[in-house]
């Protein structure tokens, strides 16, 4: 048996496909775009491993969607590959419409066509398992209850709104033809090789840099994290027992305004590696830092920013049994060493387009 598994070189994918091929021998069909956002480093542990085969390639791409189904004969396709990131969507969303619509129903085409044509235990068997975002309900009031799978679908952003399309192609496919589908919808995931343009990764690399460390407007808006190894035992859980035309809510009860993560980041980095003993200098003023919460800045905020999102996991709870095993402290702490160990993967990803994009998002300074 093998799973295909899209976006496999991103963050939540490749810690997936390594986490699969450490706990199953079930191999692997990773297929990649290698965007900006998938880096093939993520995966050099599985250099040589017979289990992952990597194909460079585009899920809109359906030709060679159709091949690779038709080659290696999938039992389920895990679908990962998106552009997911929602500041990115408002500078241009053109990228999102292709690879999270257009990419997704070519690759819903391609999968009925494979699975239509299965015998009928493999087609009983198969799975397309959708991964998404709990961007798709739009934003919470504070006292509102956290979104629960029945939640109407309010997407406020170019990324939300093209996650929530490839949500309801994904439920249309199975209402109308039949095709075995679970979708997923989870909230804020951190943990080793997430890209630093997103909040976590960005305010360590920034603090450990001397770099401001931005914050969007009061810095008060509200996520629910969930740390990246959680969400990855969860999608397990639901492909192996999850309910075909289900959607199962993920999260990791675990509200944090913004604010109070940067700071908690900061408080482990001064315990971890404080700045004194690695000489660290604002680089705007040049002078040393003392505590890395000293390089709070407030910034302009995200036009169209989403003030709260939680999520109601009692779903995959009670039909699962699945819950979290890190909580936000033992996650982040460990979230904050792995970058404190990895500083050659930091410093490669901090190249080329990634400098790019961080200077349009932030001007000349971010990049100093
Ligand atoms: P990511 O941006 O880190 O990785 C996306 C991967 O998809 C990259 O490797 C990229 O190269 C690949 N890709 C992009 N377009 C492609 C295409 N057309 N064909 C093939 N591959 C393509 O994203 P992530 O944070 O790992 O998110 C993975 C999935 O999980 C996404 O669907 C996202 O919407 C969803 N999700 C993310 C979070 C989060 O907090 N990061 C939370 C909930 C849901
Ligand atoms: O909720 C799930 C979503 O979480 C996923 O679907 C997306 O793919 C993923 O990117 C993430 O979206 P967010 O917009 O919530 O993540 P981001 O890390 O970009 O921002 C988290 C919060 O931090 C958000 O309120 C914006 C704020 N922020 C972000 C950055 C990059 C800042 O204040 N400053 C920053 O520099």
């Amino acid at each position: 048996m093998t799973i295909l598994v899209t976006g496999g070189a991103g963050f939540i994918g490749s810690n997936f496909v390594l986490d699969w091929l450490r706990l199953h021998d079930e191999p692997v069909v990773n297929l990649d775009k290698l965007t900006y956002a998938g880096n093939r480093e993520n995966l050099a542990s599985l250099e040589g491993d017979a289990r992952h085969h990597f194909v460079h390639g585009d899920i809109g791409d359906r030709a060679l969607v159709e091949r690779l189904l038709a080659e290696h004969r999938p039992r389920a396709v895990l679908h990962f590959a998106a552009e997911s990131h929602v500041d990115r969507s408002i500078h241009g969303p053109e990228d999102f419409i292709q690879t999270n619509v257009v990419g997704t129903f070519r690759l819903l085409e391609a999968v009925r066509a494979y699975w239509t044509a299965l015998p009928a235990a493999e087609q009983a068997a198969f799975r397309f398992l959708h991964v998404s975002t709990d961007e798709v309900f739009g934003s919470l009031g504070p006292h509102d209850p956290p979104f629960a799978e029945t939640h109407r679908y309010e997407p406020n952003s170019p990324y939300s709104a093209s996650k929530a399309a490839s949500d309801h192609l994904v439920h249309a496919w199975h209402h109308t033809y039949g095709l075995p589908v679970i979708t997923t919808n989870c909230s804020n995931n951190y943990g080793p090789y997430h890209f630093p343009e997103k909040l976590i990764p960005l305010m360590i690399v920034n603090a450990l840099a001397g770099k401001p460390l931005p914050v969007y407007g009061d810095g008060q808006q509200v996520r629910d994290w969930l740390y990246v190894g959680d969400h990855c035992a969860a999608i397990r859980r639901v492909l192996q027992a999850g309910r075909v035309g289900e959607t199962y809510n993920i999260g990791g009860h675990n509200e944090r305004t913004n604010l109070d993560v940067v700071r908690t980041i900061c408080r482990l980095l001064d315990a971890l590696a404080p700045a004194p003993a690695r000489g660290v200098c604002d680089v705007r003023s040049g002078a040393p830092v003392q505590r890395y919460e000293q390089l709070i800045t407030f910034v302009t905020d995200r036009p169209g920013h989403d003030r709260r999102y939680a999520m109601d996991a009692r779903k995959i709870e009670r039909e699962l049994d699945w819950r979290p095993a890190e909580t936000f402290d033992s996650g982040l702490r460990k979230t904050v060493q792995w970058y404190l160990d990895h500083p050659d993967w930091v410093q490669r990803v901090q190249s080329g387009a990634y400098r790019a994009w961080v200077q349009r998002q932030y001007g000349q300074e971010a990049l100093a």
